[in-house]
């Protein structure tokens, strides 16, 4: 089983490479579910299908969803923000922005990935692909599991069994709601969910995220960004694709100097994120919707191989904490130490 997701600035051509890896998959005989975690969905009309909620079939063996995040909300955390709505009201808040409160930012991306993991788990589907939103959501969803484990030992820091003995005493005296039964299991499972979800996407052997890039300056800077956080996380990077490059026959003047600028922005890609492989795809003479456009974008992108395919393996940026102190081990294979610098430039 493989799991894809594709990243990048938002417009570059991640629900396009998405759909048409899934159509491709399909079509070598892979059972294969495109899962769009983008609240502005827009999968419905890359295929050119109308899907919903659930998993459409698409066609023999290709299916596709659009998650439905208030839904998936609801179902991992309707205990847990009824508690917390709860007790900030105790504290005096007015209950509509306690239950704004309730609800942090990222939540619901944190929820799409627990679907992945969901049809992971239950082997519904020898691929799944996930069309994530413009970087910076994605960033913030593939970080939540470590932030959520963190804000939640700040609420929940008792043990169930604890609080299960004095609850009946305890709120007579400390005049705030102790967390219900119910509250501490659906923490429990959340927790378990994270945990199987990280394992599941931070191995390389399952799961692979690709960067969607276009040849320009601020594009390539933000995937950059990305790349540090993802081998921050501990996602595997598998490739980095440079989509709506200009292809050879374009010779008209008036697109030399954009060439020109593709070329040396290409060259750019390469050195940022070598050795992960770099595949480019080229700007169609039109958009691509529909299965036959999507697949011809595939087979184009790919060649002849299977998409699937783990395209590279090792981590080459890690980072380490030892002792309270992190070491960033850098892969440069050509380099000696002393010709190295390094730079800090506020976060990054
Ligand atoms: N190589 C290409 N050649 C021509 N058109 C393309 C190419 N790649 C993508 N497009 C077109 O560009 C538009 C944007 O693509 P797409 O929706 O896949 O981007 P996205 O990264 O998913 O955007 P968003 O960030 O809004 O989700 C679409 O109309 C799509 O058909
Ligand atoms: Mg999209």
């Amino acid at each position: 089983m493989r799991i894809i997701i594709y990243t990048g600035k938002g417009g570059v051509g991640k629900t396009t490479v998405s759909a048409a890896t899934g159509v491709l998959c399909a079509e070598l005989g892979y059972k294969t579910i495109v899962l769009s975690t983008d609240p502005a969905h827009s999968l419905s009309d890359s295929i050119g299908k109308k899907i919903g909620k659930n998993p459409v079939k698409v066609t023999d063996r290709l299916w596709a969803q659009e998650i439905d995040v208030t839904e998936e909300l609801r179902i991992n955390w309707d205990k847990i923000q009824g508690f917390i709505v709860k007790f900030l009201s105790y504290q005096g808040f007015d209950k509509f922005i306690a239950e704004e409160f309730a609800i942090f930012p990222g939540l619901e991306e944190l929820f799409s990935l627990l679907k992945i993991n969901e049809y992971y788990e239950k082997e519904s589907y020898d691929v799944i692909i996930a069309d994530c939103a413009p970087t910076a959501n994605t960033i913030r969803m593939l970080s939540f599991p470590d932030i959520v484990s963190w804000y939640m030992e700040k609420f929940f820091p008792l043990e169930r069994k604890l609080v299960k003995t004095i609850k009946p005493v305890a709120e007579k005296v400390v005049k705030f709601p102790l967390p219900s039964d119910d509250v501490y299991a659906q923490v429990e499972e959340l927790y378990k969910k994270i945990e199987y979800t990280k394992k599941t996407l931070t191995n390389p052997k399952i799961s692979s995220v690709r960067l969607v890039v276009n040849a320009e300056k601020m594009v390539i800077k933000e995937s950059q960004r990305a790349y540090t956080y993802l081998n921050l996380f501990e996602f595997p990077v598998d490739l980095v694709i440079v989509n709506k490059v200009f292809p050879d026959e374009i010779s008209d003047r008036y697109f030399k100097k954009w060439k020109f600028t593709q070329a040396k922005h290409i060259d750019t890609v390469r050195e940022a994120f070598d050795p992960i492989p770099i595949k480019i795809s080229f700007l169609h003479d039109d958009e691509i919707t529909g299965l036959n456009k999507l697949l011809k974008f595939a087979q184009n992108l790919f060649k002849d191989e299977d998409p699937t395919k783990i395209y590279y393996y090792e981590k080459p940026m890690q980072i380490e904490e030892r002792n309270g102190r992190y070491f960033l081990k850098l892969k440069m294979p050509i380099f000696t130490k002393k010709e190295v610098n390094i730079w800090i430039k506020n976060d990054e």
